[in-house]
């Protein structure tokens, strides 16, 4: 792998270069953790005026799944680094691009391409690698699904192989839910409609995100560096509210550590990595991992003396990292609750007179019901009363209409 040894000037001959592919809000806290660095950043999204495209120093719109389109962009731009920040991108293309040495992707092009659908994650972990992980199968067709529900058993949960954030995922309590599982995750699935995992339902106690950094270290090897355990309440399969540390027992997170090792070990390159887990008791489940900043880990903006934005971007620029925790704290989702652009937000001062409270809001152009708008940071003496006051921070901001 190559990493840019020093860090120039922007908009200079000199200039480090990297180009963001997904520009959201995880995107665009990377790219303020680059811009801090004098970095120069190209921000891509599929959309205009995407939250990381306002804080780049030059912002692109093209269909990232369209690997011709890519690969133009890229022959434009020649950044130095590639950092695919979302999963639904033409994977293959950054293959070929990096295979003929025309560009680094962050951390590599195996990680995207692997982690973009469930089937190559799922087997490199389980298969490849021996990680418990829940008991699953695949299927691409409503007979094939119902076959594999059979083995599984109830309960169990289905999965479009290609999508995140929830979207096309049912749980299912018997036979009777198989088909409405079916038509549902043709509906959420990205670019292969016809293929589901099934995985056996885990009644964990909780989950976690173990935040996993691989950086070069003092003798110029890459380190594997841990932050503290992220607790988190998913609703929907999608993230509500996180917290850290998660008091864990020494077992279960030395089993999370040798895990979160061994599977980023195996993607290699450089850069944070969310692995997601499954604890009961002193039973560890691998579940899934982005080779990226996770969007539980947007709490480390409060709780780290490094947010995971930052880590990533020095990781990968072959900068040293401290993951530290800083103090305990907690965050919790702002969703848009209104479907419409342009919309205004009431309340920040009454969120911002909350204990320790922070509030960033992403700047995005058009609100959904359910689009994650922005999120309520907050610190603690503790996990617990950081939750509360994020909570509470959260509900103060009050979604309006931007219409005068
Ligand atoms: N096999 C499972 N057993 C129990 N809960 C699950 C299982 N799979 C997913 N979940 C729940 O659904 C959430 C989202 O699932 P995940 O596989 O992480 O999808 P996504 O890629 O959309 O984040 C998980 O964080 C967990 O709360
Ligand atoms: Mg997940």
């Amino acid at each position: 792998m190559s990493t840019p040894r020093i860090l120039g000037t922007p908009l200079s001959p000199s200039a480090t270069k990297i180009m963001l592919l997904g520009s959201g809000e995880l995107g665009k806290e990377v790219i303020i953790a680059f811009q801090r660095l004098g970095v120069e950043v190209i921000a891509v999204d599929r959309y205009a005026n995407a939250p990381g495209h306002q804080v780049a120093h030059r912002a692109h719109v093209i269909d990232m799944t369209n690997g011709d389109q890519l690969a133009a962009l890229i022959e434009q731009e020649q950044p130095d680094l590639v950092i695919p920040e979302i999963e639904a991108i033409a994977t293959a293309k950054l293959a070929e691009l990096e295979g003929a040495g025309k560009i680094t992707c962050i951390p590599t092009a195996r990680a995207a391409m692997l982690t973009m659908n469930r089937e190559g994650i799922r087997r490199l972990a389980a298969e490849e690698l021996g990680l418990a992980t829940s008991p699953y199968r695949f299927a691409s067709s409503l007979e094939e699904l119902t076959q594999a529900c059979a083995e599984i058993g109830f309960p169990c949960v289905v999965k479009p192989v290609m999508s995140s954030s929830g979207k096309g995922q049912s749980k299912l309590d018997s036979a009777a839910d198989i088909k409405q599982a079916w038509d549902y995750a043709a509906s959420g699935s990205r670019v292969d409609a016809g293929r589901v995992i099934v995985e056996g339902f885990i009644d964990f106690d909780y989950e976690i995100t173990l935040l996993t950094v691989r950086a070069i270290g003092a003798d110029g090897q890459v380190e594997t560096r841990f932050c503290e355990p992220i607790g988190h309440l998913q609703e929907r399969g999608d993230y509500i509210e996180s917290w850290q540390p998660h008091p864990m027992n020494t077992v279960a997170l030395e089993r999370s550590r040798e895990i979160a090792g061994k599977v980023t070990g195996n993607l290699g390159g450089l850069g944070v990595f969310g692995v997601e887990l499954f604890v009961k008791g002193d039973m560890v489940w691998f579940s899934e991992v982005s080779p990226r900043p996770h969007d539980t880990g947007m709490v480390t903006m409060a709780s780290q003396v490094q947010s995971e934005f930052e880590l990533h971007a020095k990781a990968v620029l072959g900068l040293p990292v401290n993951t530290t925790l800083r103090c305990p704290g907690a965050s919790a989702v702002i969703y848009g609750r209104l479907d419409e652009q342009g919309i205004a937000f009431e309340g920040v001062a009454d969120a911002l007179r909350v204990p320790g409270a922070d509030i960033r809001l992403f700047g995005k152009p058009e609100s959904f019901a359910r689009r994650r708008m922005g999120v309520a940071l907050a610190t603690a003496e503790n996990a617990e009363t950081a939750r509360e006051r994020a909570r509470e921070a959260a509900s103060k901001v009050k979604p309006v209409s931007g219409k005068a």
